[in-house]
């Protein structure tokens, strides 16, 4: 199998998997909100952060369908980070996932509510993983609470929302972008490691550092789409970060020298995980993201 065609079949596992864990029976008159959740994460996203988690189980010789459950999970709390973000209080944007935003297609409090609905449906995927032992199952609760929690993607935002209209230093940058998406990026490959039982700290640190580097790295991309992008293959609206003079890798460093960022990023990547047999696909997976169009 090809690096191409591993991607893929992740991709077919993950998201028949996220559709059943979003298919649960509904109550009259309340189907509307599995509707919003399901609109937003079934819409075709590009599952980088679930397929990091398979890739890091097989890395650590663990069966991939265990870890499901939390790449799953991962993904919604991804998904709900994406439509509050969207919010008019937050980045008010109408287009997501080549779709109207999830408060454009329902209204506000039913996006509100279904971003709360899938970061409590995560937690209960996760909580609901069968075949392993209660503690490794705990341990994945622990690492998605963490890096998406007050400390994690949430300051993220929270240093975000306080980046319009003035320049950040790098530092802060730097830590902002850490919170914002290097945590879920983490997240996804330790929770690989742990669904896979793994102990051995030297790869629970290599993976960690795979998950910072190619979150950093993946934000500043982003940043550099925001302004170069094209909106119809992005299926996100480009040029809000310069409408709301939000401070980014580019607006701060230039795009050329984000670009040689991003690649050293990615290239740090990569490093972090070369040493270990069977990672090919790792380092394929982030190199083949510099040159991403959405
Ligand atoms: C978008 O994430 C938000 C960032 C953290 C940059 P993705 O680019 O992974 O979005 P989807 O999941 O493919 O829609
Ligand atoms: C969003 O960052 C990060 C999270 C949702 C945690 P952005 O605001 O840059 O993401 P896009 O560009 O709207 O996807
Ligand atoms: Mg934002
Ligand atoms: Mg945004
Ligand atoms: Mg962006």
């Amino acid at each position: 199998m090809t690096y191409g065609e591993q991607l893929k079949a992740d991709i077919a596992r993950i998201e028949p998997a996220l559709e059943r864990y979003l298919s649960r029976e509904t109550g009259e008159g309340y189907d509307r909100i599995f509707e919003a959740a399901k609109y937003s994460a079934l819409a075709g996203g590009k599952r980088l952060r679930p397929v990091i988690t398979l890739a890091f189980c097989r890395l650590c010789g663990g069966d991939e369908q265990k870890a499901l459950p939390f790449a799953c999970a991962l993904e919604m709390i991804h998904t709900y980070s994406l439509i509050h973000d969207d919010l008019p209080c937050m980045d008010n944007d109408d287009l997501r996932r080549g779709r109207p935003t999830c408060h454009k297609a329902f209204d506000e409090a039913t996006a509100v509510l279904a971003g709360d609905g899938l970061l409590t449906a995560a937690f209960e995927t996760a909580a609901a993983a069968e075949g392993l032992p209660a503690e490794t199952v705990l341990q994945c609760i622990r690492i998605l609470g963490r890096a998406a929690g007050m400390n994690g993607m949430i300051a993220g935002q929270v240093l975000d929302m306080g980046a319009e209209h003035r320049q950040l230093t790098l530092e802060e940058l730097q830590l902002l972008q850490s919170l914002k998406t290097g945590c879920l990026l983490w997240a996804a490959c330790e929770l690989g490691c742990a669904a896979a039982g793994c102990t051995d700290e030297t790869l629970l640190e290599q993976a960690h550092l795979y998950g910072e580097s190619l979150g950093l790295a993946f934000q500043i991309q982003d940043d550099l789409l925001d302004i170069e992008g094209d909106s119809a293959v992005l299926g996100k609206t480009t040029g809000k970060d310069a409408r709301d003079e939000k401070s980014t890798f580019p607006s701060l460093l230039g795009q050329e020298a984000c670009r040689l960022l991003a690649d050293e990023l990615t290239e740090q990547a990569v490093q972090a995980v070369a040493g270990v047999e069977g990672s090919g696909f790792l380092q394929w997976l982030a190199r083949s993201l510099m040159g991403r169009t959405r």
